[in-house]
């Protein structure tokens, strides 16, 4: 089942562009005549109107699944103007935090079987709350007991870590904030404009994956590190998240995903001249906030990898000294779909080199079905 991969993470990681389009198939309509672009989402067409009137949309999810929610959450609030929560499953059971009759309660989950997120539904359900489903796995504990939902359909993930059911998960909740938004007219360019870059986002992501030579070459050079720090912020603040994520859990290094406007508040301390970081710094609203993040990092003479828009290259790094890694641009919501793209490839090229287990990495279970 493998095929010509040699693990069935990076089998995950090239398929992408394939998982994207099935996601997509018979969602996204393209307009034309008086037709609007916009998205069908069949399994919650009934329930839109209730979600838009929430008093807030609270995202609930463990590991990957919350990263997805939470780069997903800018959009969502922008097209529905509904306030958007993120919790880990684990952190709202434990705490126990409110949750009431106005509030839609969506569960995010690849498995749709993980014990935290699970009971969180439970909890949420009891109180009232409309409970939303976005699960890959038809039938699952999740799908079957909130009140409506999404399948992501990005077809079966084997590999532990989780790489398509990201992205796939990103462009559902993306498509979720267009359903929320399409009753507006003053958002209609922008949710015209978000629909064209998701039909031609299986493209892109093409493009992103031939950075798989230039992204195991820098695994070489990081093979030895102790530690690498991920600095991100905006829509693509989940991205240095996950990316942390997918280098601490297969690669077994330390590594962190840091919120950029947070630097001076601590991490800062951390920089010298031999720790690794990487700094997203694509083109959105917070690009020159991220120039400027970059300038201060190389004040202090941090060994800086930079994640640019190409041909932006001269305008992160002037002098040339740091490293840089050149993606497509798409729409500001969807970059945090092709950004990642660099950093599975980097997590799982320095997997390999280390001589570690991609497909199972050390204490991990695909599925988390106990507390
Ligand atoms: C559905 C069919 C799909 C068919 C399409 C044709 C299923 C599983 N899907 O897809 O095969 O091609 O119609 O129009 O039969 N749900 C939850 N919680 C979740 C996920 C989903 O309650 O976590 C519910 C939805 O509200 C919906 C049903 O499951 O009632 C199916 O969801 P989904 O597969 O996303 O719906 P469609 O895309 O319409
Ligand atoms: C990381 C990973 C885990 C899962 C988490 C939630 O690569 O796979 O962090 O994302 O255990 O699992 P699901 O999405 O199945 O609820």
């Amino acid at each position: 089942k493998k095929g010509n991969y040699e693990h069935y993470m990076e089998k995950e990681i090239f398929e992408q562009p394939e998982s994207l389009t099935t996601t997509m198939r018979g969602r996204l309509i393209r307009g034309g005549e008086s037709k609007l672009k916009s998205v069908v989402l069949g399994g919650l067409k009934d329930h839109l109107r209730t979600m838009r009137r929430s008093r807030r949309i609270i995202f609930i999810g463990c590991g990957t699944s919350y990263n997805a929610a939470l780069a997903a959450r800018p959009i969502i609030e922008e097209l529905s103007g509904v306030p958007v929560t993120m919790e880990l499953a684990s952190d709202l059971l434990d705490r126990q935090g409110p949750i009431y009759r106005e509030d839609t309660a969506v569960f995010v989950s690849q498995s749709g079987e993980t014990a935290d997120t699970l009971q969180a539904l439970e909890y949420a359900n009891s109180h009232g709350a409309l409970c939303v489903g976005i699960t890959n796995t038809v039938g699952s504990a999740i799908a079957r007991g909130t009140h409506c939902g999404v399948h992501i359909n990005a077809g079966c993930e084997i590999g532990v870590a989780s790489t398509k059911a990201y992205t796939s998960q990103i462009a559902v909740m993306t498509m979720l904030a267009l359903a929320l938004g399409d009753d507006s007219m003053s958002s209609r360019n922008r949710r015209e404009e978000i629909v064209d870059g998701l039909f031609d986002l299986p493209n892109k992501v093409k493009e992103v994956l031939k950075l798989d030579k230039d992204m195991k070459e820098l695994a070489k050079l990081l093979t030895e590190e102790q530690s690498l720090l991920i600095f991100g912020r905006g829509y693509n603040y989940a991205t240095a998240l996950e990316g942390a994520l997918k280098v601490k859990e297969v690669a077994l290094m330390h590594s962190e995903g840091i919120l950029a406007g947070e630097m001076k508040h601590g991490p800062l301390a951390l920089v010298d001249e031999t720790l690794p970081i990487i700094v997203i710094a694509t083109r959105d609203a917070t690009f020159s906030k991220q120039q400027s993040v970059i300038q201060q990092l190389r004040a202090r003479k941090g060994r800086l990898i930079v994640i640019c828009t190409k041909g932006d290259a001269e305008a992160v790094c002037p002098y040339g000294v740091s490293r840089v890694i050149e993606v497509p641009r798409v729409e500001d919501c969807l970059q945090p779909v092709i950004n990642i793209v660099p950093l599975q490839l980097l997590a799982y090229h320095l997997t390999v080199l280390r001589g570690y287990n991609v497909d199972q990495p050390r204490n991990l279970a695909k599925s988390v079905t106990t507390q």
